[in-house]
């Protein structure tokens, strides 16, 4: 058990929680009735509290506003039969977002603060945690610049937040993605592998015309030659080729999912070989052609597991086959579903009861 930090928590007198429909609950669109908020001056985190959900006043001339000094984390809790709540390796989003804190120049955020603030806040909105299959309650921790001065460095002041929203299905079909190879999500070098929001800002342009031909997301290729799989979408990218899983080695362009770190380690305790490392567009493509290339699909904290349907490749569209019940992908979403909502043991002990 936690040590109790103390959190000045003021409720709201009107909870929204009647607005939602249960049955349909669009993706980050109806927010829980409560938030968490610190703010950092004079080199420490002061004053934590809960208050309602709402908007709020900010300097115009912050730090993140103008240049980017603002990350952020995804993750999510999930309600067992019994409705008791619990959330998905917790401490590894924690690790994440100091690790894109120290990137962006940013201070970290203490352990206790963190699952503190965690937990007292899904506690207060216990009810706002769906439990029908697929569903979830996600979590966005995140932090940006407070100093209200423009020039450019650091923001000596921050402060570091958390809201949840009930969530669904992130998408509700297999995915249309395209190679990507001509724009860069990130460079070697960059800061790819950090959640800061400038990663996801620039990614917006280059999708949006993969959109416009009709593809769901973008496979991002390495940014100097345009031959590796870097990820796919806002999400890790792994594919099944012959029997072995296989997905990109991280780097400094990668950001190092959560759920691609759980589906490794799963796929490995189920006797599985899997490859970390560079993956080609051609490799993929060759093996699309003699039929080795089994499944590909998109892993992260939002979409979970996203298959992937159609793969476009300098011009042209190649199918792949659709994962039946007893497909790689679909066995260890069922699996990791299981574990979250306390129906598998959880030998990793990943899940930490709020
Ligand atoms: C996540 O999977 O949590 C992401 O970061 C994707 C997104 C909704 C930005």
């Amino acid at each position: 058990m936690l040590e109790t930090l103390t959190i000045r928590t003021q409720r709201t007198t009107a909870s929204r929680l009647q607005h939602l429909d249960p049955d349909h609950i669009e993706f980050g669109k109806i927010f829980s009735d409560h938030m968490f908020a610190v703010d950092y001056h004079d080199g420490e985190w002061q004053n934590p509290q809960i208050v309602p959900y709402g908007d709020m006043a900010v300097s115009p001339a912050n730090s993140a506003l103008h240049y980017g000094q603002a990350i952020f984390e995804g993750m999510k809790a999930y309600k067992n039969a019994e409705g008791h709540i619990a959330l998905f390796r917790p401490y590894d989003n924690l690790h994440r977002l100091n690790a894109s804190a120290e990137r962006m120049c940013m201070p970290t955020v203490p352990e206790e603060l963190f699952m503190q603030g965690l937990t007292q806040l899904i506690r207060l909105d216990a009810n706002w945690v769906p439990n029908a299959p697929g569903s979830a309650l996600y979590i966005r921790p995140f932090m940006f610049a407070t100093d209200g001065f423009i020039g450019v460095r650091p923001s000596d002041s921050y402060r570091f937040m958390i809201f949840t929203c009930p969530v669904g299905l992130y998408y509700n079909k297999p995915l249309r993605v395209r190679f990507e190879e001509k724009y860069v999500r990130s460079a070697e070098g960059g800061a790819g592998y950090a959640k800061n929001a400038g990663n996801y800002g620039a990614a917006m342009y280059p999708t949006k015309l993969a959109q416009q031909e009709g593809y769901n997301q973008l496979i991002w290729t390495d940014s100097s030659e345009h031959r590796y799989v870097e990820e796919s979408g806002t999400m890790n990218a792994i594919f099944l080729i012959d029997g072995k899983v296989v997905t990109p080695a991280l780097s400094t362009s990668i950001l190092d999912g959560i759920t691609r770190r759980s589906v490794l380690e799963l796929a490995r305790d189920w006797g599985m070989t899997v490859e970390e490392r560079k993956v080609s567009a051609t490799e993929i493509m060759a093996a699309q052609a003699n039929g080795t290339l089994q499944e590909a699909f998109g892993v992260g904290t939002a979409a979970t597991i996203a298959p992937i349907a159609v793969i476009g490749y300098q011009g042209q569209d190649y199918t792949l086959p659709t994962p039946g019940p007893d497909s790689f992908s679909q066995r260890m979403s069922a699996a990791l579903s299981a574990i979250r909502t306390g129906d598998a043991p959880d030998t990793h002990g990943w899940m930490v009861e709020v």
